[in-house]
């Protein structure tokens, strides 16, 4: 199935496939952090983030929200469409954390008003900027329509995971989203929803359960990666 290896990121491979519209991701155990600064290994990540990503995506495209997936081809491996990536870090917040926290200087963990919607521009040189809508148009990253729509798809996304994880006495506090474009121009959610990609923590204890463990060298990582699996899959 797998053809050529077209590009290598620091936390997944993406390989061509005989058909042209379709690609394999395969998930790796690499982590990173801090634009690659720090570098790591978390055992059995790839198997989990794979498995999250689908189990989630399944859930979104059946309330509506189009993604790129197709099918799970083995632990670690994805087919999905091929789209052009629209070059931003959509971040949707819950509860001020990382980066909110340190530079509005609001402490962690503090419940915000109201959802707030950002967008960095991709790009590991520049450090992955905050740009807004305006920066996004001066540099023709996405249309006007374009920038509604995943806005739109971002907070349904957010309303549907949140009220999802709260079952499973998970809070949402913050995540990260990346859309592309299908060869037709149609908007989908791309890349994966992981405990890479989103801070997860225990709506009780607020113990964390996502990638800070490793950013912050808090200890047993491959747990809370585990616990996430365990309380979405039931394995
Ligand atoms: P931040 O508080 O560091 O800006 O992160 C916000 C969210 O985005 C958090 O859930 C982690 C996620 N994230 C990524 O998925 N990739 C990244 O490169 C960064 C910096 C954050």
């Amino acid at each position: 199935m797998k053809k050529d290896l077209l590009y290598e990121g620091k936390a997944k491979k993406v390989y061509s496939t005989d058909n042209a519209e379709e690609l394999i991701v395969d998930y790796k155990d690499d982590a990173t952090a801090f634009n690659g600064l720090k570098k790591g290994t978390i055992e059995g990540k790839g198997v989990i983030n794979n498995r999250v990503t689908n189990h989630l995506m399944k859930m979104l495209e059946a309330r509506g929200i189009p993604t790129h997936f197709i099918k799970e081809l083995s632990a670690r491996e994805t087919l999905v469409k091929k789209v052009t990536i629209v070059p931003l870090e959509v971040i949707v917040r819950n509860i001020a954390a990382g980066s909110l926290s340190k530079r509005l200087g609001l402490e962690e963990g503090t419940k915000l008003a109201s959802t707030v919607l950002e967008y960095c521009y991709k790009d590991d040189a520049l450090g992955d900027p905050m740009v807004n809508e305006y920066h996004i148009k001066a540099m023709n990253l996405a249309t006007d329509e374009e920038i509604k729509t995943i806005a739109d798809y971002s907070f349904k996304i957010n309303k549907f995971l949140s009220e999802y994880l709260a079952d499973l006495n998970i809070e949402l506090v913050d995540f990260k989203l990346e859309f592309g474009r299908l060869t037709d121009g149609t908007i989908v959610l791309a890349d994966e929803i992981s405990p890479d990609t989103c801070r997860f923590w225990d709506s009780k204890t607020h113990e964390k359960l996502d990638k800070d463990r490793f950013r912050r060298d808090l200890g047993n990582v491959e747990g809370a990666y585990k616990e996430i699996m365990k309380r979405l899959m039931g394995e």
